[in-house]
């Protein structure tokens, strides 16, 4: 498969339309029906923190389950782990985060605004050198997008977030909220490897929180302060590294396809060397056309030995491996995929959008991979008023729910029953009627294609069990 490259991290937005135009179109949706709502709204809200509605959270949990399917179910050379989201601090003295995980941030003179230089207005063309430069806002003419006033020369700020651990504040009690979820997995390289016996190459996985004091954060939950991290951390040969790396992009790539994102919308655009990470011998990111650019979904990395090296030395364990094949001791490499659970979900949610015109009147429908979508089905009743209907709608949906999640809804006609769960995602809708009652059959009606097909009430969890299957692709 030819993938498309690019190297410009300017390039114009213009070129490949977004799935929706507008961002507020998906902000709104989200909160009238429950996906994601603005953190501790009756206080006035916390910038950057988004908290997931009842439907959110199932999408968000979807998501990482059909990560978790393809980065480890599905592979035998992957095993998973949960570590803790405090660590030891000499940990990210060591992994360099201390040092120069940091971004650079300016000031306005008159209004105290705080930005990220490479976020400005006309600061596009920033090259690496130009961020920790005095003179750049002078050479640029960059000015305060809020009053126009004067900008401060850069400086750099670290994205950690700091508090206390144990019932004394001092500074040797300094511990941090992790910032990526990839260190618990280094500093368990040894741990992993022998419990469960992996010889290289092989990855560990790991779903969960991370934290970063974003300068700018926004675009809804793009950028956020709190958010989740689906990484993947593979050990590999020194030797083999390179082969491997690349055979990560595609994999990665089709993984946002399989589960619905337009291929036309997906790029991957190649790191600058001076625009790499401290630790990254070449970076590829996965990007995504959204409704404000292209953006990374997703870096991979080749980290070299950098990590394993620099935890060996300072803790003083060996991390070696030994090679039984070829009988040779060395420090892995490794090649990491890492991703966002928010990102991943936001993405699949616009992509997913789209307006339809059906009758004269507008059909709103998030097409979502049936394997994602909130609700797998909603049993409806055509007539509420007939309780032999809605008792045989309970038997169903409870029926379903042992395997699935199914609602039930009558608080409205049935045409604008099936326009909400278009609304939602819901891909399949199973209608009980009067004849249900004599035939014992229901209507199970398609979201996409809104076909209606008469089926045994017996067959209807299976025909459902097995589309759910084919969405995953399996
Ligand atoms: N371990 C490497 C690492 O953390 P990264 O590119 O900084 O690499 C990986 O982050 C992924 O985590 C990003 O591609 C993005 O999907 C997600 N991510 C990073 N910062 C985020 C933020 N502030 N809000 C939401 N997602 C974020």
């Amino acid at each position: 498969m030819e993938l498309p490259v690019t190297d410009s991290p300017t390039q114009a937005p213009s070129d490949v339309a977004p799935a929706i135009a507008n961002l507020e179109t998906i902000v709104s949706l989200s909160k009238r029906r429950g996906f994601v709502f603005p953190s501790s709204e009756i206080y006035g809200g916390i910038n950057a923190v988004w908290d997931y509605g009842p439907l959110g959270v199932e999408l968000k949990n979807n998501v990482k389950r059909a990560w978790w399917r393809a980065m480890v179910q599905e592979r035998e050379d992957i095993v998973g782990l949960d570590a803790g989201i405090l660590m030891h601090p000499k940990v990210w003295v060591t992994s360099g985060h201390v040092g120069s995980f940091s971004d650079p941030l300016v000031e306005c003179g008159t209004c105290h605004r705080r930005y990220r230089l490479d976020e400005l207005p006309g600061a596009e063309n920033l090259t690496a050198s130009d961020l920790t430069d005095p003179t750049v806002i002078e050479r640029y003419k960059l000015i305060c997008p809020n009053d126009g006033g004067p900008l401060s020369p850069p400086r750099r700020f670290n994205l950690m977030f700091e508090t206390h651990i144990g019932p004394v504040q001092d500074d040797s009690s300094i511990v941090y909220f992790r910032p990526e979820t990839a260190q618990g997995s280094y500093v368990n390289f040894k741990n992993v490897q022998q419990s469960s016996r992996k010889k290289i190459p092989f990855g560990i996985a790991q779903v969960g929180k991370s934290f970063r004091n974003e300068i700018s954060p926004g675009n809804f939950v793009f950028r956020m302060r709190e958010f989740e991290q689906m990484e993947m951390q593979y050990f590999v040969r020194p030797d083999e590294a390179a082969a491997i790396f690349e055979e990560w992009l595609p994999r990665r790539w089709d993984w946002y396809v399989r589960y619905g994102v337009t291929p036309e919308r997906l790029r991957f655009r190649e790191h600058a060397p001076d625009e790499l990470a401290h630790y990254a011998k070449k970076a590829i990111d996965v990007e995504y056309r959204f409704p404000f650019g292209w953006k990374e979904l997703e870096g991979i990395h080749n980290r070299g030995d950098f990590d394993l090296s620099r935890h060996a030395e300072a803790s003083g364990e060996n991390l070696e491996y030994f090679d039984p094949a070829t009988e040779e001791h060395f420090i892995p490499y490794i090649v990491e995929t890492a991703g966002g659970a928010d990102r991943a979900a936001f993405t699949f949610l616009i992509d997913s959008y789209r307006e339809e015109e059906v009758r004269g009147e507008k059909r709103v429908v998030l097409g979502l991979n049936a394997d994602l979508a909130p609700y797998k089905v909603a049993v409806l009743p055509l007539l509420k008023k007939r309780p032999e209907i809605v008792e045989l709608c309970h038997k169903l949906r409870a029926d379903l729910a042992k395997d699935m999640l199914a609602v039930y809804d009558d608080t409205a006609a049935i045409g604008k029953l099936y326009r909400r769960q278009d609304e939602i995602g819901t891909p399949w809708c199973v209608t009980v009627d009067v004849d249900s009652l004599e035939d014992g059959a229901v209507t199970v009606r398609d979201r996409d294609s809104m076909t209606q097909e008469r089926v045994p009430l017996e067959g209807v969890k299976q025909l459902i069990v097995d589309r759910l299957a084919a969405a995953r692709g399996g």
